[in-house]
């Protein structure tokens, strides 16, 4: 998810492109640039790898007083952060900024003669074909555009500029939003309303599939069949805030919310129903290399840690004689373990930046294991010192609970572990489930949150004030009750436990009496009838039970029931997950905390 900005107008063009980078840099950037035009085409590119202030560094020794320009923080998807794959991106007279992926730029690529490319994004084919059709003088800059993006498969927003024409940003959209807001004597752009703010209040938010032709004093839209289409002035909302939560009250609630889209960004060009295959570039381990593995070592902190115990769970189902580890990055640094060589350790880190986690990987490294790492910040140092990686490419997770991370990593270990079945010879037919459900799981996680919002708000009032919950599963669903319990715990302070239902009889039965609410998951499956009975355990002990299930025909006479009615199966304790999300943050916002920034907690845990 990167960040786009635009200006054309009567002010110093420089200024505000990066000031409105800041804005949006919460959208994450590990490189940006700007390009800007002097009134007689003199353009004056600026990029750098890393933070923003880096790129301000460079704006010290070349002010300039142009009046249009463009700019882009880079969340990167195709080339690693660096500044040669820093937007923009330039070909002859025309630069671009664009956020989102082509998806056939390869094929595109080939089109083009005559470009000399520098990076390895795709954003490059895009401005290069742009160019194919521009320079020959047959279009000005808008045509060009549309004749190049009639052949794009794939999203995109994207601002275009040419040197030729100092006067004008050509903008474009197609599942990357674009906001443009009309000022006096100025136009602006951006990815996002925030950048906006304070600037104007009046913005056009462009559809997919919409041309803009922005000019200081003029705005164009049309469809990429040139039908023109009327301006849809709206009122910016000024809480600067608040837009950055995309309308949403907190964080937490958007990022669990866009869990169907950022999931889909996770499998984006990596896992084809039609055959049946998964394709993972990033390990970059050979089809000999995978089917070598007898160990994998799974390391994490925290929900990693969790993603990982569930993703294990999923492996080891369908990836004949391998043997599975999923350790605490804390507790395995300082453990004198034993690690096959035939090993692969899986380094799981949000951040990347997690100190325990760091010190694992490199203790790891240091007895000769090939460590990958399934990382979500891109160009983090875990992400720079694995042998290899996968990542989620989630965007920035703000909210110090961990949430759409959690979704994103344990399916991509998954998958990672359906490269090893398939290297190792698996039938396609025996992983044909789990590849159909997973790329039916945005969507079904789209469904669940839809349908479990309104009736986790209704129970709520019931649960605010305990001060202590027990969570309870079996086999998948456990590790999901271990996640379950930390969302609540850590940002509702209820002192929340997992354990195994099977765990119950040996111990945390003896816990159940008013203090406690009990969480039981309760999926379809040959253990179900098992877990009922564990149920039925507590309910004779007056238990004040919540029951997260997909059985249909569920009756057990509990104290509040969270019914699942997509018909996903194999990864029915993930859509359990995303109830246990909004139960908790529904209940914190009724204990009226901080759901953002619980306390004594950082997002990322760079210290030991
Ligand atoms: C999760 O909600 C917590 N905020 C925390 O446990 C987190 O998962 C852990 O610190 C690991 O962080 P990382 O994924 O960035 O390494």
């Amino acid at each position: 998810m990167c960040g786009i900005v635009g200006y054309v107008g009567n002010k110093n063009a420089q200024d505000f492109l990066i000031s409105g980078l800041k804005r949006l840099e919460y959208r994450g950037y590990d490189s940006a640039g700007i390009v800007t035009l002097s009134e007689n085409g003199e353009a004056t590119l600026l990029r750098a790898k890393g933070k923003i202030v880096n790129l301000e560094e460079k704006l010290l020794e070349n002010r300039r007083e142009d009046k249009i320009g463009i700019g882009h923080t880079r969340w990167a998807t195709h080339g690693e952060p660096s500044e040669v794959n820093a937007h923009p991106h330039q070909a002859g007279k025309i630069y671009l900024v664009h956020n989102g992926i082509i998806e056939n730029y390869k094929e595109l690529r080939r089109h083009i003669s005559g470009h000399d490319f520098k990076s390895q994004t795709d954003t490059e084919v895009l401005v290069a074909l742009i160019n194919s059709f521009y320079k020959d003088g047959e279009y000005p800059l808008a045509n060009a555009v549309v004749q190049a993006l009639k052949l794009v498969k794939g999203t995109y927003g994207i601002a275009v500029v040419s040197a030729e024409n100092p006067e004008e940003i050509v903008v474009a959209r197609s599942g990357s939003p674009l906001v443009i807001g009309i000022g006096t004597d100025e136009t602006l752009l951006a990815s996002d309303a925030s950048a906006l703010v304070g600037h104007t209040k009046r913005a056009i938010y462009l559809n997919d599939g919409e041309v803009a032709v922005i000019r200081k004093d003029s705005v164009e839209i049309k469809t990429l069949n040139a039908e023109p289409v009327s301006l849809r002035v709206e009122e910016i909302e000024t809480n600067l805030s608040a837009i950055q939560k995309g309308g949403y009250d907190h964080f937490l609630l958007k990022e669990i919310m866009e869990q169907p889209e950022s999931l889909a960004e996770t499998l984006r060009g990596r896992i084809n129903a039609e055959d049946g295959t998964v394709r993972l570039g990033g390990p970059g381990l050979s089809a000999a290399e995978l089917r070598k593995i007898k160990h994998l070592v799974i390391v994490g902190c925290g929900t990693a840690y969790h993603a990982g115990l569930l993703a294990a769970y999923y492996i080891e189902q369908f990836t004949p004689e391998i043997t599975i580890e999923t350790v605490i990055a804390s507790e395995y640094r300082y453990r004198n373990a034993y690690i096959p060589e035939d090993s692969v350790a899986l380094i799981v880190s949000q951040s990347g930046e997690t100190a325990d986690t760091l010190a694992c990987l490199r203790s790891i490294k240091e007895k000769g294991i090939r460590t990958i790492g399934i990382v979500n910040a891109i160009g983090s140092t875990i992400a720079r010192e694995v042998d290899g990686g996968t990542y989620v490419h989630v965007g920035p997770e703000i909210s110090v609970a961990s949430t759409k991370a959690f979704t994103s990593q344990m399916i991509a270990m998954v998958m990672f572990g359906l490269t090893i079945a398939q290297a190792k010879g698996v039938p396609a037919m025996m992983l044909k489930n789990y590849v159909e459900e997973i790329v039916a799981l945005p969507e079904a996680i789209r469904e669940t949150l839809a349908e479990a919002t309104e009736p986790v708000k209704e129970i709520v009032s019931n649960y605010v004030d305990y001060d202590h919950a027990i969570y309870l599963g079996r086999d998948t669903a456990y590790p999901a009750a271990m996640e379950g319990a930390l969302k609540l715990k850590e940002v509702s302070y209820i002192d929340a436990n997992a354990y195994a239902f099977g765990e119950l009889k040996h111990g945390p039965l003896a816990l159940v009496d008013d203090r406690f609410f009990e969480m039981a998951l309760l999926p379809k499956g040959e253990l179900y009838e098992k877990a009922v009975s564990n149920v039925q355990e507590v309910l004779a002990r007056n238990g004040h039970i919540i029951a997260i299930t997909n059985v249909e025909d569920f009756d057990l006479e509990v104290e509040s029931v969270l019914r699942i009615s997509s018909k996903i199966e194999l990864f029915a304790p993930v859509l359990m997950n995303l109830v246990m999300q909004l139960f908790a943050y529904y209940v914190t916002i009724g204990k009226g905390y901080n759901v953002d920034q619980p306390r004594n907690l950082a997002k990322s845990v760079t210290v030991e």
